[in-house]
């Protein structure tokens, strides 16, 4: 893949084989590309029916429309069921992830299929600055808490996708892509038994 990747998602209204079809042509017209590099599904529910909508996403790749298939709040469960039924590689599930919401089995299962996690919502919408494991190693590292954050997250070999509108902490989020933790610094983290979800609406799968 290349350094920038053009991504864009279909929503959950979507998802029947024709209507997935335009929603990327729209999208492709909008962009004004002639490829998308990653078409998502965004979630997995409502007009979500895998063999509809995954025999789309196949079709569009065929068709140069787009170069990746990418999942997005798919569970272990459901990623097993559209392995089942894609003919294209699933390169990416895009799910919460955070020291507050590990994800452990998803992640397993991700190696086991090789699927990159990508990791939303990876600051907790700013809550990480509550979390006391990551203040502490913060102050010990002479690093922000929002950096100690991004680098277990890629001590854990995902990427991250934090939001900042705002230059400073967009500075700040690029300063420490080399922050690197120690062996104790992620144990400590990994350790963290608070949980939190923040995607979490009546009709979300879990
Ligand atoms: N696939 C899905 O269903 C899904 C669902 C939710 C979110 N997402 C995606 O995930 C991405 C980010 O997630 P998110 O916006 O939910 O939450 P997030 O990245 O966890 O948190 C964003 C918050 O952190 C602050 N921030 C960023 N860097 C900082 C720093 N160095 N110091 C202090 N504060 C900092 C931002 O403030 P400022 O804005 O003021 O800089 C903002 O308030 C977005 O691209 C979003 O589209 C995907």
């Amino acid at each position: 893949m290349r350094g920038l990747v053009v991504a864009t998602k279909v929503w959950h209204d979507s998802l029947g084989y024709d209507d997935v079809i335009e929603s990327a042509e729209n999208s492709r017209s909008r962009l004004g590309i002639d490829t998308i590099d990653v078409l998502y599904v965004h979630w997995p529910c409502f007009s979500y029916d895998p063999e509809e909508t995954l025999p789309a996403f196949d079709h569009l790749r065929d068709e140069g429309v787009i170069q990746h298939v990418g999942l997005s709040n798919f569970t272990p469960e459901h990623l097993d069921e559209a392995r089942e039924i894609l003919d294209a590689p699933i390169v990416v599930n895009q799910v919460e992830m955070h020291p507050l919401l590990q994800q452990a089995e998803l992640r397993e299962r991700c190696v086991e299929r090789d699927v990159r996690l990508v990791a939303y919502s990876p600051l907790i919408h700013g809550e990480a600055f509550d979390v006391p494991e990551l203040s502490a190693i913060a102050e010990k590292r002479g690093a922000s808490q929002a950096q100690v954050c991004l680098a277990w997250l890629r001590e854990k070999g995902d990427a991250a996708i934090p939001k900042a509108s705002d230059e400073n902490h967009l500075a700040d989020d690029l300063d420490g892509v080399t922050l690197v933790l120690s062996p104790e610094d992620i144990a400590r983290i990994d350790a963290v038994e608070e949980e939190k979800r923040i995607s979490k609406t009546d009709w979300t799968p879990w």
